[in-house]
């Protein structure tokens, strides 16, 4: 049989005035941000809001978690592109930065030794927020008449979900942008898409924020939805 590799990813953390930001291949081993993710997932009014009718929700036990994790995450996005989600934190007071910094991207030997120093499991988690290829992850199949898309690094999908306990504090904006702007700097993204059921008017009002507009395009092919674009690439 044939033996699989796992990919390492370089050791990683974004740190925002209130916020530590988690790509999922860290942590994915964390029960406390399983445990979140999955409660989100199970959470009918979240599910309604972010997904409409395409994703009721699910009640997942933590091995179903850590595999949803690790499937459409993990293989789908990091695996493929080195990018995809994030798991979202309050950060503790200790890591606060003097003056606080709008995003410091810590990698390598120095986010070593930050991730040392931090008991990872009992950070506060509030949500996700990330950026993936929408060609090989969330987009319908292409067919002969439909127009050529432009390069992956052109379709770029930003997603995030915040749980309601938080909701109306910027904490959703503050990690959306920290993970668009590390994407277009560490990963030279060069446009924004995304998409919103057509009532989820909260999401929109944090797109636009962002500089994303209506697109008029179709990717997604569901009339239920807006989709949107945003070519800006300097957030702060
Ligand atoms: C969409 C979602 C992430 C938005 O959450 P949110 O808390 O409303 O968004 P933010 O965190 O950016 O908060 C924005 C609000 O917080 C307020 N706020 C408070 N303090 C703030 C701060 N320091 N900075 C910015 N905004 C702040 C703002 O006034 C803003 O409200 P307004 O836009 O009405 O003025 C959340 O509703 C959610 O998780 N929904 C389910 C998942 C989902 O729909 N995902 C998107 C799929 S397309």
């Amino acid at each position: 049989m044939a033996s699989v590799m796992e990919k390492s990813f370089e050791p990683l953390v974004l740190i925002t005035p209130r916020l530590i930001i988690i790509p999922t291949p860290t942590a994915v081993s964390l029960s406390s941000y399983r445990a979140l993710y999955s409660s989100l997932h199970a959470n009918a009014a979240f599910c309604e809001m972010a997904f409409g009718h395409h994703f009721p929700p699910r009640t997942w036990s933590d091995d179903e978690t850590r595999e949803v994790i690790q499937t459409r995450d993990i293989q789908r996005c990091w695996e493929r592109r080195d990018l995809g989600d994030f798991a979202v934190a309050l950060l503790p007071a200790a890591f606060q930065t003097d003056p606080c910094k709008e995003l410091c991207i810590i990698k390598g030997p120095d986010c070593d030794q930050m991730l040392n120093q931090i008991c990872l499991e009992e950070l506060q988690w509030v949500g996700y927020a990330g950026v993936r290829d929408a060609t090989t992850t969330s987009l319908p199949p292409r067919e002969a008449a439909d127009p050529a898309l432009p390069p992956w690094q052109e379709m770029i999908e930003v997603r995030y979900g915040v749980s309601p306990q938080f909701w109306g504090q910027g904490l959703a904006t503050e990690a959306a942008k920290a993970v668009m702007q590390w994407s277009v700097d560490e990963r030279g993204v060069k446009r924004f898409i995304a998409e919103t059921e057509r009532e989820n008017t909260r999401s929109a009002k944090v797109l636009q924020k962002f500089g994303f507009t209506p697109s008029g395009t179709d990717y997604w092919k569901e009339p239920t939805e807006i989709e949107w674009e945003c070519t800006k690439l300097r957030l702060y």
